[in-house]
């Protein structure tokens, strides 16, 4: 080789290699504006929260005062674990000094938490569920961290975020998903497709899996908790006795909704947590689980719904409002409102006759 000469350089797909997480932020927008160094910024902060949780997840059973409840109870009425209070004070400390987000709002919190010292510039604020799933944590399987991202309308003055509370999930910035499982993957959209990447631990870096993942149109799987059948509306007990007697539908459900929707985008089906006797808006909450995963699934082609509108065009009542869920390939969730619009049908018929 002379001097003049480049050296050549193997075909290791090197992109492919050395897309970090960050840098793929920054392709999306395709320019270094501030929103791109922002975001890009935000995304990085989420990835050190996810792989700070990740540590703390794989070590959990070798450490003391790990796992457990606290004995605390949340603003949900759950039992709070060791591991959900962990997690929401990584999520916190990760923006703190960060200068772009100002409020974050989380499952484990009552109200929305200010940075004071982000507030003059940060107009970001982070929607988080910290560990979803933490009744698996005790049990080593899999748990995940769910976020959105969204812009601040206005100044909060009042500091109540009403702005939250006046618009709907098609405000989102970004939104994903961390799983903890074998290996810790990150999952987000922009609003530009759908992409996975994996941690590398010796790098400690999220590194490109998959882009634009598409999800199913129709797959095999579907997902809930069986034990709620006699809680739930007769159109859920049709779709299930439908897929209890046709070929093609196979059950799983782990008691994490991240791990169930990351198996339902990779390989299709629905997922339900439809209302109960109990819950009447069943137990997912808007802002921080079912609209971030609804605005992904939909960016993967799919299909995300109360059974009555999309989640995407909910505005929520308050902080912590739940919806009920119906979610995945398009045609499995077509399926499951078939039996809604049915029964919907028949008590129209039904009140037309008694009138
Ligand atoms: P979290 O741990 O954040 O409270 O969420 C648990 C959620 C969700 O991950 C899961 O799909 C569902 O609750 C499981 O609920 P059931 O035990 O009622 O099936
Ligand atoms: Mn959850
Ligand atoms: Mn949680």
């Amino acid at each position: 080789m002379t001097n003049t000469q480049q050296p050549v350089i193997p075909e290791m797909s090197l992109d492919r290699d050395c897309t970090t997480l960050s840098r793929h932020v920054l392709q999306q927008f395709e320019s270094f504006s501030t929103e791109a160094q922002d975001l890009s910024a935000i995304m990085n902060r989420i990835a050190l929260a996810g792989k700070l949780i990740a540590r703390r997840l794989s070590r959990a059973g070798l450490m003391a005062n790990t796992l457990g409840f606290t004995g605390d109870v949340n603003v949900q009425g759950e039992s709070v674990k060791r591991m959900d209070l962990y997690a929401n004070d990584v999520f916190i400390s990760v923006f703190k000094q960060s200068g772009l987000v100002c409020r974050l709002a989380s499952e484990e919190m009552d109200n929305l938490y200010y940075i004071p010292e982000n507030c003059p510039i940060g107009r970001y604020t982070l929607l988080f569920d910290p560990i979803d799933g933490s009744s698996n944590v005790d049990i080593n399987l899999n748990v995940g961290s769910i976020f959105a991202i969204r812009q601040q309308v206005g100044n909060d003055s009042e500091g109540e975020g009403r702005d939250l509370l006046e618009t709907n999930a098609r405000e989102q910035v970004a939104a994903g998903y961390i799983l903890y499982g074998p290996a810790t993957v990150l999952v987000y959209t922009m609003g530009k497709g759908v992409h996975s990447f994996f941690l590398d631990p010796s790098l400690g870096e999220f590194i490109l899996a998959e882009e634009n993942i598409q999800i199913p149109e129709k797959g095999s799987i579907y997902s809930t908790n069986e034990g709620n059948f006699w809680q739930w509306e007769e159109s859920y007990r049709d779709f299930t006795r439908y897929v209890h007697r046709h070929e093609g539908y196979t059950a799983r459900y782990s008691g994490a909704l991240v791990g169930d929707i990351h198996r339902i985008l990779m390989q299709g089906g629905v997922f339900l947590y439809p209302g109960t006797v109990k819950k009447p808006q069943g137990k997912l909450r808007l802002i921080y689980e079912t609209a971030p995963l609804a605005f992904l699934v939909e960016q993967a082609g799919g299909r995300a719904t109360t059974g009555e509108e999309p989640i995407l065009d909910i505005i929520p009542s308050e902080l912590h409002t739940r919806t009920p869920l119906i979610i995945g390939s398009t045609e499995n969730v077509k399926l499951v409102e078939s039996f809604i619009e049915d029964r919907v049908r028949r008590e129209k018929e039904t009140a037309g006759s008694q009138a």
